[in-house]
């Protein structure tokens, strides 16, 4: 069983987004018992709160169903883990700072580095924007997911 763990600031957009959108992926491939996947936040100010109602409607549009609640990443998560994908820069830092001696290191990724089709260096962060910036999350993780999904079944 590979985990997998979805990294961004609050844990209510992006990464309850690319977990849902990688689940969707997994169903559809009948891989539910090889990958399993979680998300977290680098900032627990949201913890115990559902996905932000935007992201899940503008998910819902695509059939992709987002569930669980916000939690904060926490530095034994980088044991856990066998892959965390963090969705900007800020994220990857932010993630990197809790593994001090850098043992985990080659775990943390970016999602976009996945990605194919759009050549965005990060995830934006759709919090403060429009139903725009809600669309372009799920475009740029649909894209980002398949290709991960496919260098995780690489990696076997
Ligand atoms: P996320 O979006 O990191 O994609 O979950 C945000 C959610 C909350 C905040 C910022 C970004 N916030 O500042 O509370």
């Amino acid at each position: 069983m590979k985990e997998i763990l979805f990294v961004c600031l609050g844990n209510i957009c992006r990464s309850p987004a690319a977990e849902a959108v990688m689940n969707t992926l997994i169903a559809k491939q009948k891989l539910t018992d090889a990958i399993h996947c979680d998300s977290a936040g680098t900032y627990g100010g949201h913890a115990g709160e559902p996905a932000d109602s935007r992201m899940i409607r503008h998910a819902s549009k695509r059939d992709i169903t987002i569930t669980g609640r916000s939690r904060q990443i926490h530095p034994a998560d980088l044991e856990t883990y066998d892959l965390i994908v963090g969705m900007d820069s800020s994220n990857i830092s932010n993630i990197k700072a809790l593994d001090r001696f850098g043992a985990y290191h080659h775990k943390i990724v970016k999602m976009t580095d996945f990605c194919t089709v759009f050549t965005a260096s990060e995830v934006p962060d759709p919090y403060y924007g429009g139903s725009e910036g809600f669309e372009k999350v799920l475009d740029i993780l649909e894209d980002g997911c398949a290709n991960l999904l496919e260098f995780l079944l690489d990696d076997e």
